[in-house]
């Protein structure tokens, strides 16, 4: 069977059923995936990874895929909060399904019919069999333009009072990113490459976004899909490069000092408690911004298909 992993970002990670089932494959700017011949639970040996791709990629927002493996205890906690926001009486918190509900309904639309049978809205990509092998400079840049993305949104919740309570949660990942950087510019003989223009993009996108406090629910959005993608999906990308490029060695960038998925309630909570104040038109504001949360990051994975030139 053919099996397809997810690449990218894997978005919010409230799946409920939908993915359970079926086999999974990335769908971002260019139509791009990564098959592998074998189950996600074996190891499949790098020569038969491929990321098969269309080029070039197409000016459409970037569609992510989420992973399968994150379900149950995304549903677990999204029904908790549900049941916890019935209960409570008479504010703003409970005219409003959680603000992780809506995001996700957002993204599901994102995604195709073939990803998400019963959600999916998107045009499903012509595939083609041309095909990426991401080279170790590939991967990279891909961390160097990840980490200039980082070290953006650690500066905004670190600058932004209103923002304090997403300071040092354990999800940040500048320095690990860092230590990556240097040990694979060392490991592999590379010059540390200048951030790319996918990195260079979105950091100057988000760096302008949050101008008053009105565009705290926007940012909300890039700063829940930049980091739940790698904390979902992205985790799939590492150990997929880990195969391919490291010889099994597994970067800092993917591992967290607490259980990922007590990290993840954890921030979860913390958005959730920000959006409660929010009115239906903030809320709004921080749903639309999903396409262009997906097109941010789903333009520095592109390194890894030959998707993004640097
Ligand atoms: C959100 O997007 C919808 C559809 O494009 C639009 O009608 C609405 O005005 C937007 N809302 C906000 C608050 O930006």
């Amino acid at each position: 069977m053919k099996f397809y992993h997810a690449l990218a970002l894997a978005l919010a990670s409230s799946t409920t059923d939908a993915f359970v089932s079926s086999p999974s494959y990335a769908v971002m700017g260019g139509g791009c995936a990564i098959p592998s011949s074998s189950s996600s639970s074996s190891s499949s040996s790098s020569s038969s990874f491929r990321i098969a791709c269309r080029r070039p990629p197409p000016p459409t927002p970037a569609l992510l895929f989420m992973s399968t493996a994150e379900t149950s205890e995304s549903s677990a906690s999204s029904i908790a909060r549900r049941q916890s926001t019935e209960g409570g009486g008479g504010g703003i918190s409970d005219v409003f399904p959680p603000i992780l509900d809506e995001l996700r309904d957002v993204a599901m639309r994102l995604h195709t019919r073939e990803q998400a049978p019963r959600e999916g809205r998107a045009e499903s990509p012509v595939r083609s069999t041309e095909t990426h092998v991401p080279t170790h400079m590939d991967y990279l840049r891909f961390l160097v333009d990840s980490r200039a993305i980082y070290v953006v949104l650690e500066d905004i919740v670190n600058n932004n009072d209103k923002l304090a309570k997403f300071r040092k949660t354990g999800i940040e990942r500048t320095e690990e990113l860092e230590r990556d950087i240097a040990w694979m510019c060392d490991k592999f003989d590379l010059h540390r490459p200048s951030v790319g223009n996918a990195g260079t993009t979105y950091a100057s996108e988000l760096r302008t976004m949050v101008k008053s406090d009105d565009d705290i629910p926007e940012f909300i959005c890039h700063y829940y899909n930049y980091y739940f993608a790698h904390l979902a999906g992205g985790r799939m990308i590492g150990k997929q490069m880990s195969k391919l490029l490291l010889d099994g060695e597994t970067l800092e960038f993917y591992k967290w000092r607490e259980d990922v998925n007590d990290l993840k309630a954890k921030v979860k909570d913390q958005i959730e408690e920000i959006a409660k104040q929010w009115t239906r038109e903030e809320r709004d504001k921080c749903v639309n911004a999903t396409a262009d949360a997906f097109k941010g990051g789903g333009a520095i994975n592109g390194y890894l298909y030959g998707g993004s030139a640097h």
